[in-house]
């Protein structure tokens, strides 16, 4: 474990003794979630040495930890991001501090813009995949065996076991769910129509600015992983539409219903 993750946990571990099982990540406009956490405690970001605290709108920047149903889950409300000028190791270092506290599984949620032609704005989409190369691999730099091989397999990412059960609770709770493909770029600027054809053209059905590194971490670390998009605009070029953040925010208000019940029937699957 690097020192920064060490000393961030010993701080943590000073004020709860919470084993997390889930570690849920919150993405844009997503973090109302949150409320729903069953005798919550919560830490800002500011108060962990060395931890990086979002700048994006619609991030708050607190880990809450509580329960849903019986299930103890770390939530991130607020993740920061590659483009907000943090080194990859920072951006990646919230999910080696959930993984050494405890939890086994990571739930990544973000917003994205959608690429295929049968995605409308609101919807939500299962990751199924992703594709990486369009940012730094989290992975770069001198290996540490304890925590994972240098050669990760990346041929499940998205745990098919998991797939089944948030594809369970899609059909327990009567929301739609539909599965995609995740592209990350690194963003802040959306892309262009030109680039959203490239994807396509790649197998990408989603396009957003995080996510990949995360679960690539998490891989690397061993835990299970999910996901799921919340199509928050149809990707730059199909509408003709310019793109902008408060479309995205105001999507996440949209699906924020469903989300919570379709994350609630999982994660007390978890
Ligand atoms: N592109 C990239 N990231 C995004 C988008 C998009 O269209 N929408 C929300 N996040």
């Amino acid at each position: 474990m690097s020192q920064t993750v060490e000393s961030i946990v010993r701080c943590i571990r000073e004020k709860t003794g919470f084993v997390p099982r889930v570690a849920l990540t919150l993405g844009s406009g997503l973090g109302d979630y949150a409320g729903q956490l069953r005798d919550a405690s919560e830490i800002p970001y500011r108060e962990l040495p060395g931890f990086p605290v979002s700048t994006a709108p619609g991030h708050a920047g607190r880990f809450l930890l509580g329960y849903v149903g019986e299930v103890p889950v770390i939530c991130m409300q607020g993740r920061v991001h590659y483009y907000e000028g943090y080194s990859m190791d920072e951006v990646v270092l919230p999910v080696r501090v959930m993984r050494a506290l405890g939890a086994e599984t990571l739930f990544l949620t973000n917003a994205a813009g959608g690429i295929r032609a049968d995605y409308r704005p609101g919807d939500l989409a299962m990751l199924t995949d992703h594709i990486s190369c369009f940012v730094p691999n989290p992975l770069i730099g001198p290996n540490d065996d304890a925590e994972g091989v240098r050669f990760p397999d990346m041929s499940h990412v998205y745990e098919p076991e998991l797939q089944e059960l948030l594809m369970s609770a899609a059909r327990e709770t009567g929301v739609t769910l539909k599965t995609g493909v995740y592209a990350q770029l690194t963003g802040p600027s959306f892309e262009t129509p030109a680039e959203i054809r490239m994807l396509r053209t790649l197998g990408a059905d989603l396009a957003g600015m995080s996510t990949v590194v995360e679960a690539i971490t998490a891989a690397y670390a061993g835990m299970r992983i999910c996901g799921i998009s919340l199509v928050s605009n149809l990707a730059a070029g199909i509408t003709g539409q310019p793109l902008s953040e408060e479309e995205v925010i105001e999507a996440g208000r949209e699906a924020s219903d469903r989300f919570t019940r379709l994350v609630t029937a999982a994660v007390r699957k978890m």
